[in-house]
């Protein structure tokens, strides 16, 4: 079966998890559309999304759910969003889809985050993945020497404008056997605006679709 499936084993595995009249974050790409659509199939269960990116309010709003900005909300009971890669401890890489500073931001404001990947986004170590990171423009030159510093080869994402108009560096050969050590340190980097280390702030829940059924770490 495809990977394809397996996230939409996922994303509906997710909306197990989610109660009535709730208003949640919801996360961007293609296994958040999954569950943007499984939601669609729920409506009026769910009061309202925040989004992290401007491609999920658009299909949020295109499935008719209500839309709400996170100043509106306050905290979120739950963030589901997908990963690039995720370890057993619940730690991630994202930021695939450029979204990454708005993933990190509605993570942080929502008490539990549930993580839906296909089954090949679980992996001993971290780093396989670029490690994408978000940075002010102006910024970029000096931030590719630090990392170049950390032992990183950071490759810019060229064409790609992130919604709050910075741009992305995807550091390749990284090697993260201690994420939440590394995520402390490029958070130290100035002219970074969001490393795609989710360590600090892991996931509680991962759900893993495979072909038939699902796996949950917590
Ligand atoms: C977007 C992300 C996505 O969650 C990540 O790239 C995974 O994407 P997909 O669900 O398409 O495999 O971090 O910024």
């Amino acid at each position: 079966m495809s990977a394809n499936q397996q996230k939409l084993n996922a994303a509906r595995a997710a909306m197990e998890h989610i109660e009535r009249d709730w208003i949640i974050g919801v996360g961007t790409g293609s296994t958040a559309n999954h569950f943007i659509d499984v939601l669609a199939e729920h409506k009026g269960e769910i009061d309202g999304a925040v989004a992290s990116s401007e491609a999920s309010a658009q299909r949020l709003t295109n499935h008719g759910i209500r839309v709400l900005g996170l100043d509106q909300t306050g905290d979120l009971p739950v963030y589901v969003d997908g990963a690039d890669e995720a370890t057993k401890h619940l730690h991630l890489i994202k930021g695939g889809g450029a979204a990454l500073t708005r993933e990190k931001i509605v993570a942080a404001a929502s008490k539990k985050f549930i993580c839906i990947a296909d089954l090949s986004k679980l992996v001993p170590v971290l780093g396989k993945f670029p490690l994408p990171i978000e940075v002010i423009p102006m910024a970029r030159s000096y931030v590719a020497r630090q990392l170049f510093k950390l032992g990183g080869r950071p490759v810019f994402r060229d064409g790609c404008i992130t919604d709050n108009g910075n741009e992305i560096l995807d550091v390749h050969d990284l090697d993260i056997p201690n994420p939440v050590e590394m995520e402390t340190k490029l958070n130290q980097i100035v002219g970074i605006v969001t490393n795609g280390l989710f360590a600090a702030r892991p996931a509680n829940l991962l759900i893993l679709g495979e072909d038939n059924r699902v796996q949950e770490i917590s």
